[in-house]
């Protein structure tokens, strides 16, 4: 039976070139915590997809000779790929270029319109093109565009404006009703004011550009980019089509995941769209910090990007994913340095953990054949270990429920410090030198080895492919009764002559200069 639904979305990402390192921060990050749910016995949705339309688009397939759909067709390709090698294992990847998405998307604009919602209206506004935003003038900085700094062009077009003015006092209500609504704290401070400051009614069509959904009933508009992309999340669950199960089943969702930069899209328009069209709200809108170099954000345009397949290539997925998981707490920013990388595999990965890993198993083989057996004298200090193996899951459980993926490993790696202390506590090395310390040995034996079991089942979120190579060395390949959740909550899983395995180092060591 499960626990409940837990429905979970990243941003769709711009097909304006191929993804880096920030972009897969954020989609691994939504990946963990949808295999954590998975495990934890949720019902769980995880929606990935990109962003196909608006005139940057148009321009990056022009510029390389191609019509806009070879393009994001080739970019989108590319995505997928990428998502594979890292191990994202998502449920649904919506493109705003299927059928699918830009009927619910031209459904919605009708349905808004016929409702007195959207109206038309002429207008000259300053615009970012890079961002896709239109500025009024008193939010220019230095007369660029306050995001990205970049310049703006004049427009004055005959457009759809949306009356977002009409739902402020509304959407200010909801986030004062609902505090988790907007995530971390400080990201709904700065939304709180922002619309204090006052909403201006939305322009949400475009004729400067072809490349989009067009307006329904005036087909020489397009709809403008952000209201087409943030009714993905709908859309993927066949909001309003003939078959509405996915949508009645998943939504409202329970967590979309992105970084700072669109958190305002998606608790101001989104919201506001929705409240419109009458659809619940999503429970949590999350913003994380961004994920800087020394010479600042990483962006294509500054052309700083890491590329997420060549560190794969070179360091194997799950340190890659531990590291970025690892490395940037709940909701600030982190650097990135390869140096950083390094440190954290041999440290963590390399040092604590797969040493743990080969020095038990080794042991075992030595002193049993490889044989686990079953636990005979007990001491105080197995009680420390076991209990701190014990309270983990919760603790974990708990972080995860506050998105604090960072935290969750932390405590994690505790139980991984308090394991390897146990070792050196309990000294098996000494004890196998008695025959009459047989017994006791036995014990040290079987708590370090149901320690790498619990180990390993609270890490597999975080690396998918971890738990494979380490069943195998503790001969429960076959078991996955024995790598469940639930399992964990008591100790003693392990059953008792169990043929353990020395196999590879799990995380080798890499070399550095020094
Ligand atoms: N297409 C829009 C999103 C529409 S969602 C309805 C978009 N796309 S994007 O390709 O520009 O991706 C932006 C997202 O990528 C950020 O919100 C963040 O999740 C991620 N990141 C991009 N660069 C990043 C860093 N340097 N660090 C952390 N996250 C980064 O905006």
């Amino acid at each position: 039976m499960a626990r409940g639904t837990f429905y979970i979305t990243t941003p769709i990402y711009y097909p304006s070139d191929n993804l880096h390192i920030g972009h897969a921060y954020t989609t691994v990050a939504a990946d963990a915590l949808a295999r954590f749910k998975k495990l934890t016995g949720y019902d769980t949705r995880f929606l990935t997809g990109s962003d196909e339309h608006g005139q940057k688009i148009e321009r990056s397939a022009k510029s390389r000779g191609q019509t806009p759909q070879e393009y994001v067709d080739k970019v989108v390709a590319g995505f997928k790929h990428l998502w594979k090698q890292l191990e994202v294992d998502y449920d649904d990847f919506i493109r705003t270029t299927e059928p699918r998405h830009q009927e619910v998307v031209a459904a919605i604009f009708q349905k808004l319109y016929d409702q007195g919602d959207i109206y038309k209206a002429s207008y000259e506004g300053r615009y970012c093109t890079p961002c896709e935003a239109f500025w009024a003038e008193s939010r220019l900085s230095g007369g660029n565009c306050p995001d990205c700094g970049r310049p703006v062009e004049l427009l004055r077009e005959e457009s759809y404006f949306f009356r977002m003015s009409k739902y402020a006092g509304r959407l200010l209500e909801h986030i004062e009703a609902h505090p988790e609504f907007i995530q971390p704290v400080s990201r709904r401070n700065e939304m709180v004011s922002f619309i204090k400051s006052g909403l201006e009614d939305l322009c949400v069509s475009r004729t400067t550009f072809n490349w989009g959904i067009s307006v329904p009933f005036d087909p020489k508009h397009v709809i403008y980019v952000w209201v087409d992309a943030l009714t993905n999340y709908i859309s993927a669950l066949g909001y309003g089509t003939g078959d509405d199960s996915l949508f009645k089943r998943y939504w409202p969702a329970n967590v979309h995941l992105m970084g700072k930069d669109i958190v305002r899209f998606h608790s101001i328009i989104w919201p506001v769209i929705l409240m419109a069209a009458g659809i619940e709200l999503p429970e949590r809108v999350v913003g994380h910090g961004w994920l800087l170099l020394e010479s600042g954000k990483m962006s294509k345009s500054k052309g700083n990007v890491v590329d997420p397949l060549v560190l794969i290539d070179k360091y194997g997925v799950d340190a890659i994913r531990y590291y970025l998981l690892r490395e940037l707490p709940f909701g600030s920013d982190g650097y990135y340095s390869e140096d950083a990388l390094v440190e954290r595999i041999n440290k963590d990965l390399a040092n604590d953990l797969g040493n743990l890993v080969s020095r038990s198993i080794a042991m075992m083989e030595k002193y049993f054949q490889g044989t686990v057996q079953p636990p005979g004298i007990h001491e105080s200090v197995d009680r420390e270990l076991i209990d701190l193996a014990l309270q983990t899951p919760a603790a974990v459980e708990e972080l995860m429920d506050h998105m604090d993926l960072a935290g969750a490993l932390s405590v994690v790696w505790r139980l991984v410090g308090r394991a390897n202390k146990y070792v050196d506590e309990t000294a098996p090395w000494r004890l196998a030198k008695d025959p009459a310390q047989k017994g006791r040995l036995a014990t040290v034996m079987y708590n370090l080895a149901e320690s790498l079991r619990f180990i390993t089942v609270m890490t597999a979120p975080f690396m998918p492919m971890l738990p494979a190579r380490v069943w195998a060395q503790l001969g429960i390949e076959d078991r996955p009764e024995l790598a469940a959740w639930e399992s964990l909550a008591s100790w003693g899983g392990l059953p008792y002559g169990t043929a353990v395995k020395r196999g590879p180092a799990l995380f080798p060591r890499i070399q550095t200069a020094k």
